[in-house]
């Protein structure tokens, strides 16, 4: 089964408690959170305390991705305010291995992200270590990119290294219902999509769209 989890990036953030709520309505697997830093990529988002005032209304799974150069001692503020994913940047982890048995030791499922330019090759070692892999279909900061089709061949093989191993595998950005089709196709099961839902007027054929 393929899930969607929205990018609260793109919804209106004059009333995100609105947005939430309504997304979720209309069938919404998981929601994403995109935290930038404004370091590791040119950009800011948003942080904490947008996290802690949303979760009390939802139950949809809190799907955060960390854009940051320095996730660890970032790690537990969003274990606490909420977050149910983890994920990090192999490209600012310093000691990939230990930064994703903090997420677990802190009760968490642990992700790894890629920017489109990172080699699959570093993942290798990391299967038994973590529950999803995030590979960005876009570089990463900012919404409502397009899609680089050089990464279908990236998810394939991802998903062949994945096997029979209990892991997401999960593509973000510029994924609409054509996009979503090709990666499906090539092995993803969690398709990030802001634009394409909250751009809409009607998020439930939005996202029924992505599903098909
Ligand atoms: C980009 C973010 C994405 C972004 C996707 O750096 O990681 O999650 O919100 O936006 P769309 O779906 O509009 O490409
Ligand atoms: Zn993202």
């Amino acid at each position: 089964m393929t899930l969607v989890s929205a990018s609260l990036l793109a919804a209106d953030f004059g009333c995100l408690r609105d947005e939430v709520k309504s997304v979720e309505k209309a069938g919404c697997d998981w929601l994403h959170l995109d935290i930038m830093d404004g370091h590791f990529v040119s950009n800011l988002s948003f942080g904490v305390p947008v996290i802690k005032s949303l979760r009390p209304i939802t139950k949809m799974p809190f799907d955060t991705h960390l854009m940051v150069q320095n996730p660890d001692e970032m790690l537990p503020w969003f274990a606490e305010s909420g977050s149910d994913i983890i994920t990090v940047h192999l490209e600012a982890c310093r000691d990939v291995v230990a930064t994703l048995g903090k997420i677990r030791a802190l009760g968490k499922k642990a992700g790894v992200s890629l920017r489109p330019q990172t080699p699959i090759s570093g993942l290798e070692n990391l299967l038994d270590k973590l529950d999803l892999i995030l590979l960005m279909t876009v570089n990463p900061g900012f919404g409502g990119q397009t899609f680089m089709p050089d990464q279908l061949q990236k998810i394939a093989d991802v998903r062949t290294m994945i096997g029979q191993k209990n892991i997401y595998l999960e593509v973000d950005g510029g994924i609409n219902p054509k996009t979503a089709k090709l990666c499906s196709n090539a092995g993803a099961d969690v398709l990030v999509a802001g634009s394409a839902v909250f751009k809409t007027d009607n998020y439930a054929e939005a996202l029924a769209e992505l599903k098909k």
